[in-house]
Formats: structure tokens, C-alpha cells, sequence
């Protein structure tokens, strides 16, 4: 029997009470929260909406925001990346018809109240998770790092409840957002004999490894040493991509507990690596899976600095528009782009239709790209960003 406890403010909106568009926020809310047994509805600081692109949502997603767009958001909302860029799509060879709905759906959410942050990286444009604060957040990539490095309380939330959380306020207190589920359940133990200069894209294959062992749970993350807010981005987004995991730890919260020990080495590493490898040779490099940070443009910028000439092959910088902005303020989207570079924003090469840009085979330096882009068909190859920048 469900123990979903409402109040009577939240009774009366279930009942229509404040209009339909509430009164289906609500029922989403609790028949999600039926499911996972929660007990109540608990206030939220944030939430982040995932599944904005037409691609994936299609005409019946497009009429749900329609619907719903009605009423306005109650917190801080921001949004995932869509299927296009909003001032630039015409360069990413989609058709008009395509642009339109997309470009309505941007307006639904805009009618709405929500951020037109159109990225998987709302912690950096101002949409930070407060730590020990309940969130509702979908973007599994997002979800690991507000849990991970902010210690944020959000489960991985599908996008229609991000959704219906934004309107009212609340979200089903369960899973993830409750202490006591995020003790860590297994420990695994990285063994490699160069730990110095593990790169990113070595990061997300050591995530996307762990992902496939674990398969759910906290992991406990034991031989390895993280540095920077990339790093968790770039491994967790790999680690969620494999697996259910929404949360990783760095050390033992429980040390009283016994936990089950995994090992993984080298060989653990360079078996994701074969695994994206359709080919030796490419065509393009996709980089920003999830999208690029501030330093990270940075440092591409300082890598290419000191080289005259433009680049071998095409490649695409995928950022928000805001990390974008600055980039262009300090100079270095200008400087990037001479070497032939080019950046989209609001998008990214698994959301958008990037058949449409007929090439053959891509090069990602991450794991989530990797993983989603074979398995629509594409031959995909997984480097790191040094070596796609200077293929
Ligand atoms: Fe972000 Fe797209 Fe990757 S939404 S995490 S860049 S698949």
C-alpha cells in the first residue's frame, strides 16, 4: 500500500484546484512517487530539465511542453541541450520543418520561466547545486556531478518529472535524496602503473569500465586522484553512461561497513578503448561530451596558440552559450576558430542529427559520446583531445 502523505495545499492543486497544468504536475509527481514508495513531497532548490530535443521526444514531447507551458516554473530552472543551435542550426544542414519544432519547443520552455541554457553543464553558467539541498535533476552526466562533487541530494530523474518538480516545487522524497541510500555499496580499486597524467578521455574510459562492472549502486573510487570539477565531469558522465550510477564517493562515509572489493587495471582500460574503435583513420573530431567548461576552451586554446596553421581535419567545439560568451570576451573563440575550428552551442553530436553533416567516421575523447553515437549506427573512434586536435 503507498504511503505518499500529501498536505492539503498539495491535495487541493491534485484536485484542479489551480488549474490543469498544475493539477498534471502533480499527478506526475505522485505517481512517480507511488512507484518508488516516497513518503512525501519535499521542497527543492533547483531543478534541470532533460529530453528537450525533438530527436528524441518527437510531436508527443513537443505537445506535452505546449500543454504545460501554460504555467511557469517555481524555482531555478535550467535546460538540456536541444537538437539545434538556435542561431547557427542553418550551418549544421538541418531541415526547416525540423529547426521549426525544435525552435518551439525552445520557446515553450522560454514562456515558461526557464533558463535558455540549453546545456548538460548548468553548474557552470550559474546554476550551482547547494550542497545537502534536495534537487530535481534529469541529465545523467549532470546528476553524478551535482550528487558527486556538490553533494547535492537529487536522484536521476526522467524529464517529464524535472518537469512537473520545476512547476510546483517539489519532488518524491526517495532514493537518492533520502541519507541513508547514499552510503557506498562497493569498493573499487583502480591499480595502474602510471597514475601521473591520467588525461580526461583515459578518465571516462576508467568511468565507463567501472560502469559496466557495477551496473548500480555508489561505488567507493579508490587508486585514482581527481583534480579539477572536469575530471568528475568527464569520468562521472562516462560512469552514468554505462551504468545507473548517480553518485560516486572518494572516501568512506561509513567506515565501520565491509564492503565488496573490485579490482580494475590497465587492461580494463584499453578494452573501452577497443571497444570505440570502428577504424583507424577519421573524418571529424566532436569534442564537449558534456559540453566544454571555460578552462577547458582555455586550454584548447593554448594548445593551438603556437600553431600557425589551421588544423588537419573538421572539428566541432560543443559549449553553452554562456561559457561561449566568455570565451569570446577573453579572446579565445576567435583564436580557435582561425585554426578552423568551429563551435556550436545549445546542442551536441548525440542530441542533434549529426548524419546530417555526412561524415563518416568521429572521433570523441568521451566515453558518453562514444557510446551513443555507435549505438545509432555511426563508426566512432575514442582519442584524446590532443590527438584530435592535432590529427
Ligand atoms: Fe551533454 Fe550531449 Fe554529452 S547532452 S553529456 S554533450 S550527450
Amino acid at each position: 500500500m503507498c504511503s505518499l502523505m500529501l498536505s492539503k495545499k498539495e491535495e487541493d492543486i491534485l484536485k484542479g484546484e489551480k488549474g490543469e497544468v498544475l493539477q498534471l504536475a502533480m499527478k506526475i509527481l505522485v505517481s512517480v512517487g507511488k512507484i518508488f514508495n516516497a513518503t512525501k513531497l519535499v521542497p527543492i532548490k533547483s531543478a534541470h530539465i532533460s529530453g528537450i530535443s525533438i530527436q528524441n521526444i518527437g510531436e508527443p514531447g513537443l505537445r506535452f511542453l505546449e500543454k504545460i507551458s501554460k504555467e511557469k516554473v517555481s524555482i531555478q530552472t535550467t535546460c538540456n541541450p536541444g537538437a539545434l543551435d538556435e542561431k547557427r542550426w542553418k550551418k549544421q544542414n538541418i531541415n526547416e520543418d525540423f529547426a521549426i519544432q525544435q525552435l518551439k519547443i525552445y520557446s515553450f520552455l522560454r514562456k515558461m520561466g526557464v533558463s535558455p541554457s540549453f546545456t548538460c553543464t548548468p553548474y557552470l553558467i550559474g546554476n550551482k547545486p547547494i550542497p545537502n539541498e534536495f534537487h530535481s535533476w534529469g541529465e545523467s552526466s549532470a546528476v553524478i556531478v551535482a550528487n558527486s562533487f556538490f553533494n547535492a541530494y537529487t536522484n536521476r530523474e526522467p524529464g517529464p518529472l524535472t518537469i512537473a518538480s520545476a512547476l510546483i516545487g517539489k519532488t518524491p522524497y526517495y532514493g537518492l535524496l533520502i541519507k541513508e541510500n547514499r552510503l557506498e555499496t562497493i569498493h573499487v580499486k583502480i591499480i595502474l602503473k602510471k597514475r601521473k597524467n591520467i588525461d580526461l578521455t583515459n578518465l571516462s574510459a576508467i568511468g565507463y569500465a567501472i560502469g559496466e562492472y557495477v551496473g548500480e549502486g555508489i561505488p567507493l573510487i579508490d587508486g585514482i586522484k581527481f583534480h579539477s570539477l572536469e575530471e568528475y565531469k568527464s569520468f562521472g558522465s562516462a560512469l552514468a553512461t554505462s551504468s545507473n550510477v548517480s553518485l560516486f564517493k572518494k572516501s568512506k562515509t561509513n567506515k565501520k561497513s565491509k564492503l565488496e572489493k573490485i579490482e580494475l587495471d590497465e587492461k580494463d582500460i584499453k578494452n573501452v578503448f577497443e571497444k570505440f574503435y570502428s577504424s583507424n583513420e577519421w573524418d571529424i573530431g566532436l569534442i564537449g561530451c558534456p559540453h566544454l567548461s571555460l578552462k577547458e576552451i582555455m586550454e584548447i586554446y593554448k594548445l593551438l596558440k603556437n600553431k600557425n596553421d589551421k588544423i588537419r581535419r573538421k572539428v566541432i567545439l560543443y559549449t553553452s552559450r554562456k561559457i561561449l560568451e566568455i570565451a569570446n570576451k577573453l579572446g579565445y573563440k576567435e583564436e580557435i576558430e582561425r585554426k578552423g575550428i568551429e563551435f556550436f552551442t545549445d546542442t551536441c553530436m548525440v542530441v542533434s542529427p549529426i548524419e546530417k553533416m555526412n561524415f563518416d567516421v568521429l572521433a570523441v575523447d568521451s566515453c558518453k559520446a562514444a557510446h551513443y553515437l555507435s549505438s545509432r549506427g555511426f563508426k566512432v573512434i575514442l582519442k584524446n583531445r590532443k590527438e584530435i586536435l592535432e590529427g
